[in-house]
């Protein structure tokens, strides 16, 4: 599973991309306002710092103007994901975005007839919003699970990018259900690393050697 991260803070995108940790990036109107930056320049900042795909976000809400948008987005470099909305005149920018070679995330996905839609609209990733499901009580894995099944009955090439993802749980259940990305905020792809046992152990471990008196260097 690709992990892209979620945000547009810089040093965030710097320090798990010097790991290796990062595939890609989506940011959204949001994070872009969280960011206090424009987004023309920090989106350029991301591209140039990552290979992947980086997705930014339309704020239109009609088709043309969304096309027209998104065509200026993906000027910014070669790795930009231009993500829309699912909505019908999201569909329609996807169609026409995805028939002109650009890459499209569609984002804002709570069904699997609507992650259907994207498919047949060419998207190159749809963007399954887990944590705001499991807000109202609706569980968001589930949702990734059938479409992955809807998905792989058809052969549809449209990756899965599980997204409002909230928990390290999140990253590992997207995995074994078979999401072809996940992003999540910075913190969460941290939070992945902990375990309380590892904690307990490595305490153990500090306290027994400095017992043994061990040194290496
Ligand atoms: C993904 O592309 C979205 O930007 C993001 O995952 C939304 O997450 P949230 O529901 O935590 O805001």
């Amino acid at each position: 599973m690709k992990f892209f991260v979620d945000t547009a803070d810089i040093d965030a995108i710097a320090e798990l991309n010097a790991l290796g940790m990062v595939d890609g990036v989506t940011t959204n109107p949001s994070l872009i306002l969280k960011s206090g930056r424009d987004i023309l320049e920090v989106t350029k900042e991301i591209c140039d710092m990552v290979s992947g795909p980086v997705s930014a976000e339309v704020i239109a809400l009609d088709a043309d103007d969304m096309i027209a948008e998104g065509r200026k987005l993906a000027e910014i470099a070669e790795n930009i994901a231009v993500k829309v909305p699912l909505t019908w005149d999201g569909l329609k920018a996807c169609k026409v975005l995805s028939s002109e070679g650009r890459m499209v995330n569609v984002t804002l996905c709570f069904s699997a007839n609507q992650a259907l839609l994207a498919a047949k609209a060419g998207a190159t990733f749809i963007s399954p919003f887990i944590g705001r499901l499991d807000d109202l009580n609706v569980d968001g894995m589930e949702l990734i699970a059938d479409i992955r099944q809807i998905y792989d009955n058809y052969g549809f090439e449209t990756q899965i990018l599980a997204a409002s993802i909230r928990t390290a749980n999140h990253m590992s259940e997207a995995a074994k259900i078979g999401a072809d990305v996940a992003t999540a905020p910075p913190a969460v792809i941290k939070a992945m690393a902990s375990h309380v046992l590892t904690d307990k152990g490595l305490d153990q471990f500090v306290k027994d050697a400095a017992q043994a008196g061990i040194k290496i260097v």
